[in-house]
C-alpha cells in the first residue's frame, strides 16, 4: 500500500521519471536508502551522486550500496549540496533527471546537523539549474525539530515564487499524522 508511507508515495511519482541511463541526485544521503533507490534505477548506464555533511553518512551509504552489489554508478561527495555545481562535472549540468531532499536530522544520530535554510535554498537553485526539461526535484520536509520550521516556511516561499511557465511546484502532505504533516513538494520543470 504506497500511501502508508509518503516516501513510498515519492517514489511512485519519481519512477514517472527514472529510468535506465538517468542521471540523479541524492542531496542528503543520511543512510542511504534514497541513494540505493536511485542507484537501482539508473543501472549501469546512469550516474547517482549523493551529498552529506556527515562523514558517518556518507560511510554508512557507501557500505549499504556495495552490499546491495549495485555496478558502480554513484559517487559520493563528504560536502554539503550547496557545492554542488561545482563539484558534479559540466557535462551533466542540465541533464539531471531527479535531484532528492530529504531534510531534518539524521534519525539514530547527531541531532544538532540539520539542513538549514540558508544552504538548502541554494542546493534548490544549483538543483534547477541541474535538471533537464523534465526532471523532477522532491524535497521532504520534517519540520519538527529546532529550526524545521523556519526551513519549512523558507523552502515553501522559495518553492511559490518560482515561475509558473518554468517550474511546476505541487505540494502534498500527511495532514492527519500526529505533530508535524510530513511534506513533500515537486518541482517540474518545464523549461
Ligand atoms: C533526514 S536525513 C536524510 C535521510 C536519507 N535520505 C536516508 O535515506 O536515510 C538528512 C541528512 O542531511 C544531511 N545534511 C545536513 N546538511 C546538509 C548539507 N548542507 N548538505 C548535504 N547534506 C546535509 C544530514 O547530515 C543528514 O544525514
Amino acid at each position: 500500500m504506497i500511501l502508508n508511507n509518503i516516501l513510498s508515495y515519492a517514489k511512485c511519482v519519481l519512477l514517472e521519471v527514472l529510468e535506465p541511463g538517468s542521471i540523479a541526485i541524492d542531496a542528503t544521503v543520511g543512510n542511504g536508502y534514497d541513494t540505493v533507490f536511485l542507484a537501482q534505477q539508473v543501472g549501469r548506464e546512469g550516474r547517482v551522486y549523493g551529498f552529506d555533511v556527515q562523514e558517518d553518512a556518507i560511510e554508512q551509504t557507501r557500505e549499504k550500496l556495495n552490499e546491495e552489489c549495485l555496478p558502480k554508478n554513484w559517487k559520493l561527495f563528504h560536502t554539503g549540496h550547496e557545492n554542488m555545481l561545482d563539484v558534479i562535472p559540466a557535462k551533466y549540468h542540465g541533464e539531471v533527471s531527479v535531484v532528492v531532499f530529504n531534510l531534518g536530522f539524521l534519525p539514530g544520530s547527531d541531532k544538532s546537523v540539520v539542513t538549514k535554510a540558508e544552504t538548502t535554498l541554494k542546493a534548490l537553485e544549483s538543483s534547477l539549474k541541474m535538471l533537464a526539461v523534465g526532471g523532477l526535484v522532491c524535497i521532504a520536509i520534517y519540520a519538527g525539530h529546532p529550526g524545521g520550521e523556519e526551513e519549512d516556511v523558507a523552502v515553501r516561499e522559495f518553492c511559490s515564487t518560482l515561475d509558473y511557465h518554468s517550474v511546476r511546484v505541487i505540494q502534498s502532505e500527511m495532514t492527519n499524522k500526529p505533530g508535524f504533516p510530513i511534506r513533500l513538494l515537486f518541482l517540474a520543470k518545464l523549461k
